[in-house]
């Protein structure tokens, strides 16, 4: 029973990654700091109020946002995030300077 427990408790915290972890993969369009027009087409995220960056993310998982044509790459970026994950994210890119 203890194992079990410890093993539980290992799968949670290796599945709640942090927003440096998370943003990682955002990077490579986004840049590390959130400082580049991904594609040469997004706003530069840096700067984005947590709030404004949650609802946007919210909106690409939804299929609803596709504010340059490119909302699709946005959705396929959200599918594997969960609301907890996106929360994080948008608290991280908030932080970012
Ligand atoms: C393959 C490149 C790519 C990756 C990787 C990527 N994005 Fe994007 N992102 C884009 C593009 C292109 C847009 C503009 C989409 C549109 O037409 O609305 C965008 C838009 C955004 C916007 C809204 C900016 C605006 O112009 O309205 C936010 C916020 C955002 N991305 C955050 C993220 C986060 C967080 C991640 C990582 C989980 C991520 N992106 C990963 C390419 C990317």
């Amino acid at each position: 029973m203890k194992t079990l427990i410890a093993i539980l408790g290992l799968t949670a915290m290796l599945s709640a990654a942090d927003g440096g972890t998370l943003f990682q993969k955002c990077a490579a369009c986004h840049g590390a700091k959130g400082e580049k027009a991904a594609l040469g087409k997004s706003e530069v995220i840096a700067g984005w109020k947590s709030d404004k960056v949650l609802e946007a993310l919210k909106g690409y998982k939804s299929g609803s946002r596709n504010t340059k044509g490119m909302g699709a790459i946005m959705k396929g970026q959200m599918a594997a995030l969960s609301d907890g994950d996106m929360k994080t994210i948008a608290d991280y890119v908030a932080g970012l300077k």
